[in-house]
Order: C-alpha cells, then structure tokens, then sequence
C-alpha cells in the first residue's frame, strides 16, 4: 500500500477510533471482489442490460419470463460467491463495537455501528452470521435498502418469502406462485420507479444523522435515496470517509478518501480497530 493511501488509512483510523457511532453504506463495489458484477464502469451491468427491460415492474407485467431468467441467473451467481476481506473486516468491526457498548439501553437505541447496504447479494449479512459463529452473540444484520435476491414476494398480495432455490424461467408454469393468493412472485428488490421500504429507510437516516462518522465504501453514490445516507450525516455534524478506488460526487465532501479496493482498505483501516482502547 503506498505512502498516501498509508496517511490517508491512518487519519481515517483516527476519525473512527473517535467516533461513537459510525453509519456503513455500501454499494456493489465492496462484493466486486466475491466476483459480482458492478453495474456502472466498464465492465458494469447496465453496459450490456437495460434497466428498463429487467428491473422494473412494468418490464415484470410485460414479461415476468425474461426479468426472471435475469434474476435467477443472478441469483445462482450470487449464492456461489463468497464474502472477501471487506465484508469480514466490516462485520468483525460491527461485532466489535457492539460487544464494546454496554447491552442494558432501552430498545431501540441505534447501535454504535449501523450497516446500510445497496446490495441484493447476501454477503454482508453472510459475513455477519460467520462473524457472530453459531453460538455466539447476535449478528449485525445490514439494512438492505434494496432489497435481497435471496427473498420473494407476490406481486399481488406483497407476501415475502425466503427464496435460495433455483429457478427455471423457461416456461410461465414453472416460476414461483405466491402460497397464499397463487399469484406470480417477483424478487423482493426495489426495482426502477418503485419507492423503498419506509420503516427501513427511516432506521438508515435515525443512523445517518446520528452518526459520528458515515462510511462510504464501493458506491459510485449516483443513485436516491441511498446517496443521501452520508449528506445526512454531514447535516448532523459528523464526518464522510470513503473507501473507492475511483473519485465519486462525494469525495469533494469526504473528510477521507481512500482511494482503493475495499478488500485491500478495509481491513488495512479496520484491522487494529479492536486494539483501541
Ligand atoms: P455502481 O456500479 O454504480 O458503483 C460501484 C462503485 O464501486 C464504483 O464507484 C466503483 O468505482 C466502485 N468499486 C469498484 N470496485 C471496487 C472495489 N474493489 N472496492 C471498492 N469500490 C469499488 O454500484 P452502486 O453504487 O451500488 O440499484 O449502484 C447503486 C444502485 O444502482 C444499485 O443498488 C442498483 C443500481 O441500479 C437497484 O438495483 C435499485
């Protein structure tokens, strides 16, 4: 790692040993390393697909075929990728501060570290349940803005349902029917012009404005609300680090960048984290 970004790391590590709370958004570019793919940048998802064939709900009703055969390919990628250093580093970070902070608050008190994620993937929530191990304490689950692609829901009645299992979107009579109203499912992930689940939203914004310190790792921060998380955080006086190997919309507001790969960064600024006090 070279000298800057050595300077760069050590006055992150200095604004987060100081922060009492800390908010994480993260974007597609922190599982780039797990071998999922980006969707902006050269080799980004929306360079070969349209968004409005694929991630809409008029696209579904028009051809629910065609946008599932997109999702259960992602979702088959999705389930044989593996959580790099970057989700590990953050999850053990997470599980560190909360075993840090005494555990008798009234409920509903925001945690010392709250992970927002834009990502459909799993891995974050993963690298937690790993983290955590089966007997120990709970794990820090992300807020998915997004969505996940491992859940379902009906496109009539909204029931939600875990979903890993394959699909085979090559005929109607074969995609997955809601077990209550036997209407098609559709992947529980925001798509274009659908709005985000208020109560989740409202926990990542308590966190944001919270927060001492808002991480911004592998987001090119273009997409709303999401973007807004860290603007939320300056406006409640905190600080904005970011951890992406290019400049963003938010660097110029960014206390910190870092301008590497998260699998690199995070565990280069997170690793001695537990050594702090
Ligand atoms: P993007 O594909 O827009 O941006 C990925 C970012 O990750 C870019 O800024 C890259 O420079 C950075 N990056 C690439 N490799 C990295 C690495 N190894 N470490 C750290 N950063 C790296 O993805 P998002 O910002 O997540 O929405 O996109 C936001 C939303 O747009 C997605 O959630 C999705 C998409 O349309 C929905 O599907 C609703």
């Amino acid at each position: 790692m070279g000298e800057d970004l050595g300077e760069d790391i050590s006055r992150a590590r200095d604004l987060l040993a100081r922060a009492r709370r800390v908010v994480v958004l993260t974007g597609a570019g922190i599982s780039a390393e797990s071998g999922v793919p980006t969707f902006r940048g050269e080799e980004g998802l929306w360079k070969t697909y349209r968004a409005e064939d694929l991630a809409t709900p008029e696209a579904f009703a028009r051809d629910p075929l065609l946008v599932w055969e997109w999702y259960a390919w992602r979702r088959d990628h999705m389930s044989r990728c593996l959580p790099n250093a970057g989700h590990v580093a953050l999850a053990k970070f997470a599980l560190g501060r909360a075993a840090e902070t005494p555990a008798s608050g009234p409920t509903g008190v925001i945690s010392p570290v709250v992970l927002v994620t834009q990502n459909v993937d799993g891995l974050h929530e993963r690298a937690a349940r790993d983290a955590s191990g089966p007997s120990g304490p709970a794990p820090a689950l992300p807020l998915e803005l997004h969505g996940s692609i491992f859940r379902d829901r009906c496109s009539r009645c909204g029931r939600s349902t875990p979903a890993d299992a394959p699909i085979d979107a090559s005929r109607l009579e074969t995609l997955p029917r809601c077990g209550s109203c036997g209407a098609l499912m559709r992947p529980a992930v925001v798509w274009f012009g659908e709005a985000l689940e208020a109560a989740v939203l409202a926990r990542a914004f308590a966190a944001a404005r919270a927060a001492d310190v808002c991480l911004v790792v592998g987001t090119s921060a273009l997409v709303h609300p999401a973007a807004s998380v860290p603007i939320a955080t300056l406006q409640g006086g905190g600080v904005v680090l970011e951890v992406n190997p290019e400049e963003t919309p938010l660097s110029d507001l960014a206390a910190v960048s870092i301008r590497g790969n998260a699998g690199d960064a995070l565990p280069a600024l997170l690793a001695r984290e537990g050594l702090r006090r």
